[in-house]
């Protein structure tokens, strides 16, 4: 690892810093219940809450007197208050096909849905909808249209496959799907209906919205119903009231990797996420009625849940949204668009700025980038290099450029520069402080605080608006996970080193969960999927760095009696992941081994499995039961690299 810049302190011209030791002081302020509940006196509610943080430990209820709705705070005050005719969204497709949609339009396109929805499929407060939709502009406006009356919805990745689609399905529960034809990505059109139709043979529905981006790429099932006939008698004008939901009443159910067994469905309720969305918009982004805004992450992830859909659309924005992907056409499409719409708030990933970064630099430097006034990034540490980068060649050394630290069970921000609230001077690197109200720790393995420069657990140690209400069916896995292993405390499962003027450095995964170009994927599913091939018998599977992507699976497997490894093989298990779960998850490399090194207790050493791959040293291997296991992988790896080199 590179030595972290701890006292490098950058402070961008045109703004104003505070001291750390004011920040510091000011944020202890916030820590006390009545801070959240005043800035949740901000919102729109139905019924203003009067109690702030409530419940049974870890099962805590925020705002619990309150009744609001999400659709309410995104739509109709904007639309009631003069902003009918402001841009929502400009939509780019790949192929270059613009649409622009005005707060009215969406008001009137979520009120038809919600429309169609309770009366021709008589959904209701509390059911499941399952989403699988890619870029489009429908997609929030799906959202918005079920969380009007009050349906829970899963919105699973568009690149995800039909088996993790169809596990999702069944574990919510949903009763209906909604997607749309396919997209449009590197020129390629991309067809969902083969996903669509394995899925729900394995997981049935109800029935199955379409919506039509490609246009003809979609053969009519018995139950489906295409977007334009099921609305076609819907009134233009028909007007659905908002239900006023408990504040504790989940909006959405978002799946995520976890150390072991399936992906956990965690469940965000509504009143607690809107203050925090509401109040990470302003501390944060900075959010101001005139900004244009480009959250450049997917709605398949948190991300796209939180800071594009629900933040930018309770506060107003114009944003942006594009199909596409950053380097295709070529690696100057991004900043295009970014000159084109004006963009002054730009969120991104790592990965996507140490791609660009490989480019030359005239891809950037040719458009004018003088709107742009805040950059973030999010997703995973963000390297010294490529934070340079994003602040010279794209900022011009003009905008402040943090790195959010948060997660899919934090809803919101937790951890990041607040250019909104109080600005201190940025460090490369870092993530930053907490946010008014977040309270974090860094810890040792006995739970005691670690040392200021030393590595440890991150823990946020005070609950927050936004926190999971549980794991979807599964409360006992919720508190397991996330509150056993610093009782009282919620464990993140990141390293963190909090350096001695306290800023936060989340360094990556404490756990057997990988960060690959910024999505999570736990090590034991790629397993699942690998040993589902025919020949596998077993199979580990660890994470080892990558320039671009941060990190990479790479497999090592034992084949069942009867098979050789072969070029070929390597491939179809590729591909077997790939089917299985998602090309993300693909690993870089497949070795295969006669067995894997395993402790007296039968627990895979994958420590050992990433030294090997990585020429280290194995440090402390007394635990094994087999010496020769390692000998033998690192013969292999041997083997591999000379078949590589
Ligand atoms: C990692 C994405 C370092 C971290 C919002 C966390 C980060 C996981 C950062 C959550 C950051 C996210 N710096 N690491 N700024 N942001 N991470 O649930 O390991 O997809 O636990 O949520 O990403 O990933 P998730």
């Amino acid at each position: 690892m590179q030595a972290l810049p701890f006292k490098e302190y950058v402070k961008v011209e045109g703004w104003d810093f505070v001291d750390p030791s004011e920040y510091l002081r000011e944020h202890a302020k916030t820590l006390t219940p009545e801070f959240w509940l005043q800035v949740a006196q901000e919102l729109d509610w139905f019924v203003k809450p009067t109690r702030s943080i409530e419940g049974e430990p870890p099962f805590y209820r925020w705002f619990r007197d309150g009744r609001l709705n999400m659709s309410y705070l995104c739509l109709d005050r904007h639309v009631r208050g003069g902003k009918r005719h402001k841009v929502a969204l400009f939509w780019l497709g790949e192929d270059g096909t613009e649409r622009v949609l005005t707060y009215g339009q969406y008001y009137r396109l979520v009120n038809r849905l919600a429309y169609a929805f309770s009366h021709k499929w008589g959904l209701k407060k509390g059911d499941r909808v399952a989403i699988y939709m890619p870029m489009i502009p429908e997609l929030p406006a799906v959202m918005l249209a079920l969380a009007r009356i009050g349906v829970i919805f899963s919105v699973v990745f568009s690149g995800f496959s039909a088996n993790a689609l169809a596990d999702r399905i069944k574990d919510s529960g949903a009763r209906y799907l909604i997607t749309a034809d396919g997209y449009l990505r590197r020129g390629k059109r991309i067809l969902l209906q083969e996903n669509v139709r394995k899925a729900i043979a394995q997981s049935p529905v109800e029935g199955v919205l379409v919506f039509e981006r490609l246009g003809g790429e979609w053969e009519r099932g018995e139950r489906d119903v295409m977007a334009d006939d099921f609305l076609a008698d819907v009134p233009a004008n028909v007007h659905v009231e908002p239900i006023p939901v408990e504040s504790d009443h989940p909006l959405f159910i978002l799946y995520t990797s976890g150390t072991t067994g399936k992906p956990k469905g965690i469940v965000h309720d509504t009143g607690g996420y809107a203050v925090l969305l509401h109040a990470t918009m302003d501390w944060v982004f900075d959010a101001r009625e005139e900004d244009v805004y480009w959250c450049a992450a997917d709605i398949g992830w948190i991300t796209g849940h939180s800071y594009i859909v629900f933040g930018p659309f309770m506060k107003a924005l114009t944003s942006v949204m594009y199909e596409g992907v950053p380097n295709w056409p070529d690696p100057g499409i991004w900043w295009s668009i970014a000159e084109r719409y004006g963009v002054s708030i730009f969120y991104t990933s790592p990965t996507a700025i140490r791609l660009l970064m490989r480019y030359s630099d005239e891809y950037v430097e040719r458009y004018d980038l003088s709107t742009l006034r805040i950059l973030h990034s999010v997703g995973e540490p963000i390297n010294p290099e490529a934070w340079w980068w994003f602040y010279e060649k794209v900022g011009r050394r003009r905008c402040p450029v943090g790195s959010t630290w948060w997660m899919t069970e934090t809803g919101g921000v937790m951890v990041s520069h607040t250019p909104g609230w109080k600005l201190v001077p940025l460090k490369p690197g870092t993530n930053g402080y907490p946010i008014p109200g977040v309270n974090v720790a860094v810890y040792r393995a006995d739970g005691s605080e670690a040392p200021r420069g030393e590595r440890g657990y991150f823990t946020i140690t005070t609950p927050w608006p936004g926190m999971p209400l549980t794991i979807w069916g599964d409360d006992e896995r919720y508190v397991k996970t996330y509150w056993q292993k610093f009782p009282g405390k919620f464990y993140t499962g990141d390293y963190a080193i909090m350096d001695d003027d306290g800023y936060v450095w989340v360094l990556g995964r404490a756990d057997e969960v990988m960060n690959v170009a910024g999505h999570r994927l736990g090590t034991y599913e790629i397993e699942s999927a690998i040993v589902e091939h025919e020949a596998v018998s077993e199979a580990a599977v660890v994470g080892v760095p990558d320039e671009v992507k941060g990190e990479v699976p790479v497999a090592f497997v034992v084949l069942k009696e009867g098979y050789t490894p072969s070029e070929e093989l390597k491939e179809e298990i590729k591909r077997t992941v790939r089917e299985i779960l998602s090309p993300i998850a693909t690993p870089k490399e497949v070795v295969f081994v006669s067995k894997l090194p395993k402790t007296r207790s039968g627990k895979i050493m994958r420590r050992l499995l990433r030294a090997v791959f990585l020429g280290q040293p194995l440090g402390d291997v007394t635990t094994l039961e087999d010496e020769a296991s390692v000998e033998e992988i690192k013969r292999a790896y041997e083997q591999l690299k000379g078949e590589m080199a």
